[in-house]
């Protein structure tokens, strides 16, 4: 079936307002939610929030604008506010700042490579593929935190959809920002695809940024503070280089077309998907809601630059959320791409080999680790309650750890405090003997 949203009328803005019981909706129950109707819930938060600010910036930017059609934007800004508070308070009150954070890396995870692999951009698919073995490991660090802090087991949040074991330390993950820029796409030349799969995952990176601001405050354990600060830190990394991704000449109204668009696909995505009746109807409506959105932006579009919507956004739905589990195609990466860095001189990638000693990640990466990295201590504090680190993997990735761990780590600017390969084998050699020894005593 052919779906062109740009011929589908949606809920007239009018009638999109909604009451108090329907915005705040009954949450999900976090012992029986599918892991994907949680990632779901997650990133249509920061689409959300993203679409909100927009309507923000737009009215404070844009000067071309008649009066009934700054109304009119403040009342989408509206709208946009209130789905934006039904789908992050489907999130339940007794699930952890620990748990949601779980959640929230496995999106990253799983969302960045399903567009990695439906990317059309070679380019763009390899930043993907570079952002997602950083948030790998970060899945991989606060699961050590969950075990230890709240006694999570992390595979009950992840549900063995998606593998945790360590990647691409996040002690290297800190670069100067400059290095971080990517080249733009070109506005005239780029699919629709491409557009739609970068603002989604920027959306999703930028609130995950956020919640640890704002959450990771809320434990007294100073080393899981930091790591919070940490992993927050290359967060605002990962949004300077999704944003960098985005040509900068294209217009507000062409950007507000774009994030209307976004919020249409990936509604239609989740309602495509959605396993949880009760919340499938909230895509449905939600849906319907942005399919209004789109035909006001679409008009002014065509008010304002006399442009046809058509050339920017295409005639055709993109599916940019498909949330499945892609654990073989992570391996891969990992296996493939653990050893790259950005490179010194331009907006690509290189082995770490071929880093030069002058690269200006080393100044920020050694600075930020002087004392110690955080994401580096979990792995220490782990092991003295069970003998090594936190990991849900496949047999076969949990025997290439250490050599993993291997690849990823560099040789410069390295934290004092690092577990380094040989120390992780002694740690798994010495729980491996203690299992053994405990089936022998039962
Ligand atoms: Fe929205
Ligand atoms: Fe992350
Ligand atoms: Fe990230
Ligand atoms: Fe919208």
């Amino acid at each position: 079936m052919t779906f062109n949203p740009l011929e589908e009328k949606g809920i007239p803005l009018e009638k999109q307002l909604r009451n108090w019981h329907q915005i705040v909706a009954k949450p999900y129950k976090k012992q029986k939610v599918d892991c994907y109707t949680r990632t779901r819930q997650i990133l249509m938060n920061g689409i959300e929030v993203e679409s909100w600010g927009f309507k923000h910036q737009f009215n404070r930017f844009v000067s071309s604008l008649d009066k009934e059609d700054k109304e009119t934007i403040s009342r989408i800004g509206r709208i946009e506010n209130q789905q934006q508070m039904t789908c992050n308070w489907l999130c339940p009150a007794d699930q952890t700042v620990l748990e949601t954070t779980l959640g929230y890396e496995q999106v990253a995870v799983d969302l960045t490579a399903w567009l990695a692999q439906n990317e059309p951009d070679e380019y763009v698919k390899e930043t993907f593929n570079f952002g997602l073995l950083e948030d790998f490991d970060h899945l991989y660090r606060y699961s050590q935190f969950a075990y230890m802090q709240e006694g999570i087991e992390p595979l009950d949040i992840v549900q063995g959809k998606t593998d945790i074991i360590v990647g691409r330390p996040t002690q290297h993950h800190h670069n100067c920002n400059a290095l971080r820029l990517r080249n733009s796409y070109d506005k005239k030349t780029t699919s629709p695809q491409t557009k739609v799969n970068i603002l989604t995952v920027l959306s999703g990176e930028q609130q995950t940024h956020n919640f640890y601001a704002e959450h990771g405050f809320m434990y007294g354990d100073h080393i899981l503070r930091e790591t919070y600060a940490e992993i927050k830190d290359v967060e605002e990394e990962h949004v300077t280089m999704y944003e960098s991704l985005i040509d900068p000449s294209e217009t507000m109204f062409e950007k507000a077309l774009l994030h209307e668009f976004t919020e249409v696909c990936n509604y239609y995505t989740c309602y495509e998907d959605e396993t949880d009746e009760e919340i499938k109807k909230y895509w449905e409506i939600f849906l319907d809601i942005e399919l209004g959105h789109l035909q006001l932006i679409a008009k002014m579009l065509k008010k304002y630059e006399k442009r046809d919507p058509e050339e920017i956004i295409g005639s055709e739905i993109i599916i940019p959320c498909r949330f499945k589990s892609q654990r073989t195609y992570v391996q891969k990466i990992l296996e493939k791409e653990v050893n790259k860095r950005l490179a010194p001189d331009g907006k690509y990638y290189k082995n770490y080999d071929e880093i030069p000693q002058d690269w200006a990640s080393y100044e920020v990466q050694k600075k930020v680790s002087e004392i110690s990295a955080p994401s580096e201590n979990c792995i220490h504090l782990v092991k003295t309650y069970h003998d090594r680190d936190i990991i849900s993997a496949s047999k076969e990735l949990e025997d290439k750890e250490v050599e993993i761990l291997g690849n990823g780590l560099q040789k410069i600017a390295i934290a004092n405090n690092t577990v380094k390969p040989d120390e992780l084998q002694k740690m798994i050699d010495k729980h491996e003997k203690r299992e053994s020894q405990k089936k022998i005593i039962m």
